[in-house]
């Protein structure tokens, strides 16, 4: 049971102020019998709850894809400067959302967000491996001296890092997939090979693709074969 305000407010779009005049203003109904008040408890999984007539469908979670733009941070507090949680738009923005992973400042591409911890928790999980594949561009051509060299893993001051794949490209670009996620990790490979790398563009993880109509900087909810895809990962 949950308070029908909260409840609306919940999935973004409305907050609870607004939901409070929606609902003095008889534009809410449950069970198909407008909404005396907003404090009301309702069980979510039963009622049908419509604004001006048109259901809500309430979700337990929300899964958002942004195109991360370069000079964004992925945390969500303890940085100076912009955080990609303030590119969500209001009306997809719920409390709780954060991103599930990190890219660095300036690394662009594909993010996802959630409000649903278990799920980003078995994304980021060490062992699960999740692949992680990356566009990258150096500042020399990389070489199949290179490849080899990912394909053994690379020694960090950590340790060595698990196989990663390359595929060259033209160019000084190629794609790179990782199964583990540390620190600035393509950056100090590659390093480690004598090249910098000058852009870096996540691509995909797992099957799930940023696809190529979302522009830099927006995001937009995930579709069922999205969200289908992004289970697959975990
Ligand atoms: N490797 C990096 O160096 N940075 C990222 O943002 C992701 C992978």
């Amino acid at each position: 049971m949950e308070r029908l305000d909260k409840l609306i407010a919940s999935q973004g779009k409305y907050s609870r102020k607004e939901v409070k005049q929606l609902v003095a203003r008889r534009r809410v109904t449950v069970d198909g019998l407008s909404a005396k008040s907003a404090d009301v408890k309702i069980d979510e999984t039963a009622a049908v709850i419509a604004i001006d007539g048109i259901p809500l469908t309430i979700k337990k979670h929300l899964y958002l894809m942004l195109n991360k733009p370069g000079g964004y941070v992925s945390s969500t507090e303890g940085h100076d400067g912009a955080y990609v949680l303030e590119l969500v738009p209001r009306e997809l923005y719920r409390d709780g959302l954060f991103p599930a992973g990190r890219l660095d400042k300036d690394t662009t591409g594909m993010m996802i967000l959630t409000d649903d911890g278990q799920m980003a928790h078995r994304i980021l999980a060490p062992k699960k491996h999740v692949k992680k594949k990356y566009l990258v561009t150096l500042d020399v051509p990389p070489t199949e001296e290179m490849v080899s060299r990912f394909r053994e893993g690379i020694s960090l001051s950590e340790g060595l890092t698990k196989p990663a794949e390359m595929e060259l490209l033209e160019g000084n670009t190629a794609y790179v997939t990782l199964v583990e996620g540390r620190y600035h990790q393509i950056k100090r490979m590659f390093a480690s090979c004598g090249a910098t790398v000058v852009g870096l563009h996540r691509v995909s993880m797992g099957n799930l693709t940023l696809p190529s109509d979302l522009p830099v900087g927006k995001l937009r909810e995930l579709t069922e074969e999205e969200l289908r895809l992004l289970e697959e990962l975990v």
